[in-house]
């Protein structure tokens, strides 16, 4: 029988449900609250039925992207746009850490994630709710990061779709099989309820968003999602 090597969980508060007239505060707030990186979501009206924020917040969002003790917190960037490649190179140039986009945005996703890691990034894909993983074949070798959607892209606070548990299996059999170092994160839907079995099906890196700036405590709920990890 084989035993599951203890994983390092992340928790990554969207900052999609935060208070869009203080962003910098509340990034600094959610880090001081436990945040393991600030998720970015980019959203282009086209790819997705929203519009969000570019690069030019980004950049001016990477300083406040630091705890307390002044050590730096990852920015995790979430590309929900299409075409990907300029808007990649963009981000990487504002200061994104890690960028993750969906293959099915990009005429040559190959290309995309060489693109992103020259450019000194992490380089994640992401899979729609009814997306397969086929394109893993292809892409493990030389990626950071899959990013598996348990919510349709484009908007916060909807219901965890729970076919995703099955999808997040399949990742982690993929990203197991690969020997690879690769970060398995889940994005929609995710609270302190759900958590612990998004956990079970593989995953190690959660984004939450209206779990987390829903409420007023936000270092009670980053404490209430670790226990139920800790279980
Ligand atoms: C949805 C975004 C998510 C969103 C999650 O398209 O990619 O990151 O902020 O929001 P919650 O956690 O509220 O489902
Ligand atoms: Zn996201």
């Amino acid at each position: 029988m084989s035993t599951t090597p203890a994983r390092t969980y992340r928790i990554a508060p969207s900052i999609l449900s935060a208070d869009f007239a203080r962003l910098g505060e509340e990034v600094r707030n959610v880090i001081a609250a436990g945040a393991d990186w600030i998720h970015f979501d980019v959203m282009d009206n086209h790819y997705v039925p929203n519009l969000t924020f570019g690069p030019m917040v980004c950049q001016a969002l990477k300083p406040h992207a630091v705890t307390p003790a002044g050590q730096p917190v990852p920015v995790d960037v979430h590309l929900m746009v299409q075409p990907v490649d300029a808007l990649a190179q963009a981000f990487a140039q504002a200061g994104a850490d890690l960028i993750s986009f969906h293959p099915d945005a990009s005429a040559h996703a190959h290309r995309s994630v060489q693109a992103i890691r020259a450019a000194g990034c992490q380089a994640g894909v992401v899979f729609n709710p009814a997306a397969p993983l086929d394109v893993l074949d292809w892409l493990i070798e030389e990626i950071d990061l899959v990013l598996i959607m348990s919510v349709n892209p484009g908007f916060g606070g909807q219901s965890f779709i729970d076919s995703a548990l099955r999808k997040v299996e399949q990742a982690r059999k993929r990203i197991d099989a690969s020997g690879r170092d690769i970060r398995l994160e889940v994005d929609g839907g995710i609270k302190a309820g759900n958590i612990r079995q998004v956990a079970d099906a593989g995953a190690d890196t959660f984004v939450a968003g209206s779990a987390i700036f829903g409420q007023k405590d936000y270092a009670a709920v980053i404490a209430d999602m670790r226990r139920e990890l800790q279980k």
